[in-house]
């Protein structure tokens, strides 16, 4: 059985679409746990294409171990090469990915080349990538939209230039499996081509990136290209849970499967939404919450009897365990570490106490402690942004017959602020309005979700925010039984967020500026 390795772009591909942007802190706190599951590369970002991608390619570099390869992204220039090797040159394993688009569109309306000038740029910037080290991967964007005599060529000028893998996009989700069979089987026609590794990277636009993904590992594809839970681009990029696990559970099929730990998929998945704050559509195959809970009667009653009956793969190799471990206010610290383990989350130890302590305080507003409310608790406990405000203490009056005002007291590093007092069109903006007052900053609101952690009257709140300041947007996240308390945590933590990401940010221009 082949063993096919698994790229992963969360850091790249996925990070760079809306409503996905990580700090460096998130990313390498990703990166970790990606390193655990399993992959074989890591693509940690785009380093040419700003100072905050450079530092969080380098510190990925420096954190990955020898048995995890580390590429960073560069377009065929000399710019964006130099500054990608600096980035990645730390890690065990690095690699240069380096991309030009091949079809006309591209070419007329994006490059301004002719066929000729790109073959050119192919051969000196490929050859300079090879110059820095014998690990270049080298991807013909919209390849699938390639003329595909030209796309050779292109191939075969990477190849010469000491490209040691070529990576195959439907960078706009526009093939089909047999369309993109008929691709590949043409590049492995040639003979300069044929024993060369070749990677695929789909795009979901039409919903078959997976699809597209499986038929070209049937053709002998070496590498993988995928994000945890699909993120990406427009409607996304291959699925790498679903590539895995198709794999897994159809090897009769595919003859293939990867070095990932299964059962890791859940904790790294739930571990993208808490950074991110975007949870996973419930029906999504694998990772969503449905996946695996049967509601019809006749398959309850089949499932009861053998599992088999309706479910292709258990929900143990993919790290969704048995509820064992039932957690109350009882509960003391080893059985919350052991809950912890369950779950597949590990937890720095410097991180426990203030984990378990959030824990206690929950437990005693809540009878019952669900798996969902320890991951929101997680996610609230392990965020590395610091409380440089805080909420002191706050009135809010709602009404629908009077004005919705707040009156609120914030805590700078401990010290107290001037309150700020505001009204607002109801209770919520009325309290925001009142912390920007509190804080000097003036700030728009651009995103605000509010969701139950759990079902019941004692249900959490859980509040996400984005905000925007100075052109930059900021996302903060709050947890409370109480709704308008979470929502003021929220806001004030996307505050913290951005003072915090600004004066990071004048650090490393600084560390930059002194290299
Ligand atoms: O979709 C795409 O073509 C890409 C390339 C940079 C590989 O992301
Ligand atoms: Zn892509």
């Amino acid at each position: 059985m082949r063993t096919v390795k698994i790229f992963d772009s969360t850091l790249r591909d996925g990070e760079q679409s809306p409503g996905f942007s990580m700090t460096t802190k998130e990313k390498l706190k990703m990166a970790r746990a990606l390193e655990t599951l399993g992959v074989d590369v890591i693509e940690a970002g785009f380093p040419a294409a700003s100072p905050g991608d450079f530092d969080s390619v380098a510190k990925i570099a420096e954190q990955a171990s020898e048995k995890c390869c580390v590429a960073a992204l560069a377009r065929l220039n000399k710019d964006d090469i130099d500054t990608a090797w600096r980035a990645v040159s730390r890690a065990k394993d690095p690699r240069l990915h380096v991309f030009i688009a091949t079809s006309d569109i591209h070419l007329k309306y994006k490059l301004h080349l002719t066929k000729e000038e790109l073959i050119d740029k192919i051969r000196t910037f490929v050859s300079y990538a090879a110059s820095f080290t014998e690990n270049v991967e080298f991807s013909a964007e919209d390849a699938t939209r390639s003329d595909p005599e030209f796309l050779v060529e292109a191939y075969k000028t990477a190849v010469a230039s000491g490209a040691s893998i070529i990576n195959v996009p439907d960078t706009v989700g526009y093939a089909s499996p047999d369309d993109f069979s008929k691709i590949i089987n043409r590049i492995k026609q040639d003979d300069a081509l044929r024993d060369v590794p070749f990677s695929v990277h789909c795009h979901n636009d039409l919903g078959m990136a997976v699809a597209n993904s499986l038929a070209a590992i049937r053709l002998g594809a070496s590498q993988v290209e995928c994000t945890v839970n699909g993120i990406g681009e427009r409607a996304g990029n291959a699925a790498m849970e679903e590539i895995v696990m198709n794999l897994k559970v159809r090897k009769d099929h595919y003859d293939a499967d990867t070095r990932i730990d299964t059962t890791k998929i859940m904790a790294t998945s739930k571990l993208l939404s808490m950074i991110t704050g975007v949870r996973v559509q419930p029906n999504k195959a694998v990772t969503g919450d449905n996946a695996f809970s049967h509601e019809a009667g006749i398959h309850q009653h089949g499932v009861m009897e053998n599992r088999l009956t309706y479910e292709v793969m258990t929900p143990e190799s993919v790290g969704l365990t048995e509820n064992r471990i039932i957690l109350g206010k009882h509960s003391g610290r080893h059985a919350f570490e052991d809950k912890l383990a369950e779950m597949g989350f590990t937890v720095p130890q410097e991180k426990l106490d203030v984990v378990f302590a959030d824990f206690k305080v929950l437990a005693d507003k809540k009878k019952h402690i669900t798996d969902k409310d320890i991951e929101a608790l997680l996610k609230n406990s392990l965020s590395d942004i610091p409380e440089i405000f805080k909420v002191d203490r706050y009135m809010i009056s709602s009404s629908n017959m009077l004005s919705n005002t707040c009156c609120i007291r914030l805590l700078k590093n401990g010290v107290r602020t001037p309150e700020g007092t505001a009204m607002g069109g109801g209770p919520i903006e009325a309290a925001f309005n009142a912390i920007n007052i509190a804080t000097g900053y003036k700030i728009l609101l651009a995103e605000y979700k509010i969701e139950a952690v759990t079902g019941g009257n004692d249900a959490q709140g859980a509040v996400s925010v984005r905000i925007r300041y100075n052109d930059r947007s900021f996302k903060g996240y709050g947890l409370d039984p109480n709704i308008f308390e979470a929502s003021i945590k929220a806001y004030i933590n996307a505050i913290n967020n951005m003072i915090n990401q600004t004066e990071n940010q004048a650090v490393a221009q600084e560390g930059r500026d002194r290299r």
